[in-house]
């Protein structure tokens, strides 16, 4: 058994983390970690559990604990993803990794040092449609791929986003919080990014919290933008914004990804999770069903068919951390990805700041 802890108590633990540790037979919640004592205590209940604390440390330290998830600001992951490493936790950490791609490769280094399994928590990636679709990429059935296409548009409300709209806390708005999974993806389906040219734009203060208090105005972006060269030839482009009205489908935002192929294009929607879009030469694009093998991932004893499509994929994140402990093998997506991801992210910051395109490094 995978005794978990969760170590920051708040909204992606609850809906993502907590849920996918119940789902896994061979792991089991031990204990929370939190500095809100009142959220502390309603965990107690929520998650039924006796062993609480507000010190990461103590969870660093506990002997009976194997793994964490860290879901707290992005401001704390570093440090508390050494902490947890140095006491030889396996490590799934929420994304984006850390402030900046430098602290990302060092919590990369600590976990392949100490050998532990290590896990950056990008969604998106279990979504079946995006399994379908790398498996249509990497098999060839796309032909040669060209181009890489990222929309994600959510419509939010225009009051204070808390600890997300201050750099020292964030590190960046929408590039971090939402434009980083898709940096993700398309080096996923791609491979890696030898340059880019990136932007990102603030519309908004968000100098009121939801009930109208005044509160230090937003810092962040939130409109985020890259266009790309692959090392491969294939060029990308990708957009995000939270200020898109009419696109709030539930919450859920528009989200469309596409690789346009020699020989096809193919769609992801995370509305339509179970189904892509798919488009031969000179047709139209025709949605398909992924097919059963691509609706969890392998072992997962998750129902597709129970829960919200759009939400449900993400209960096999942990599944993969427990299984690679399991078969002492790398987790997927790995630190090295989320460090990867965050590489581009910075160099959207800085070719924002120059006006110029960036090479991206080996
Ligand atoms: N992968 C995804 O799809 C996804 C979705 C949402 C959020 N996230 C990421 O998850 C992280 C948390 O986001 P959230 O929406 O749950 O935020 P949140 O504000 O709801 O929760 C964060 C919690 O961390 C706690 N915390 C702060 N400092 C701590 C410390 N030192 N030790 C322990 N706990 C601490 C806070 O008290 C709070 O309860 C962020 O990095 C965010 O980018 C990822």
């Amino acid at each position: 058994m995978i005794r978990y802890a969760i170590i920051g108590a708040g909204a992606v633990s609850d809906y993502h983390h907590v849920p996918g540790i119940r789902l896994d037979p061979r792991a089991e919640l031990v204990a929370a970690c939190d500095p809100n004592e009142e959220l502390l205590e309603k965990r107690r209940t929520d998650w039924n559990i006796d062993k609480l604390t507000p010190r990461y440390q103590d969870i660093a330290d506990d002997p009976d604990v194997d793994a964490v998830v860290i879901a707290t600001p992005n401001f704390s992951h570093k440090e508390i993803a050494l902490a947890c490493i140095a006491g030889g936790k396996h490590v799934m950490c929420e994304k984006p990794l850390g402030l900046c791609a430098a602290e990302a490769w060092d919590m990369h280094r600590a976990a392949e040092e100490r050998g532990v399994r290590h896990m950056t928590a990008f969604t998106y990636r279990f979504a079946p449609s995006m399994r379908y679709l790398r498996h249509l990429v990497h098999s060839g059935a796309l032909g040669v791929p060209r181009h890489f296409r990222s929309q994600r548009f959510l419509d939010w409300p225009e009051t204070s986003w808390g600890w997300r709209q201050y750099k020292a806390q964030a590190g960046a708005g929408d590039l971090f919080d939402m434009t980083i999974h898709r940096i993700d993806f398309a080096i996923d389906l791609m491979g890696p990014i030898a340059s880019i040219c990136g932007a990102v734009a603030q519309f908004v203060p968000r100098d009121r919290t939801a009930d109208g208090s005044p509160c230090p105005p937003s810092e962040v972006d939130d409109w985020s933008a890259l266009i790309g060269r692959f090392a491969n030839g294939a060029v990308g482009v990708w957009e995000g914004s939270t200020l898109m009205k009419g696109h709030h489908n539930n919450g859920f935002g528009w989200e469309w990804a596409e690789i346009n192929g020699s020989e096809g294009t193919a769609v992801y929607r995370l509305t339509e999770p179970n189904t892509i879009l798919l488009g031969k030469p000179g047709e139209s694009l025709e949605t398909v069903p992924v097919p059963d093998e691509f609706l969890v991932i392998p072992g997962s004893p998750r129902d597709p068919k129970e829960g919200v499509p759009s939400t449900v994929f993400r209960y096999d994140l942990v599944y993969e951390l427990t299984s690679a402990i399991a078969e002492n093998r790398p987790a997927t997506p790995g630190f090295d990805d989320g460090a990867r991801a965050q590489d581009i992210a910075d160099a959207v910051l800085e070719s924002n700041a120059t006006g110029r395109w960036v090479e991206i490094g080996g």
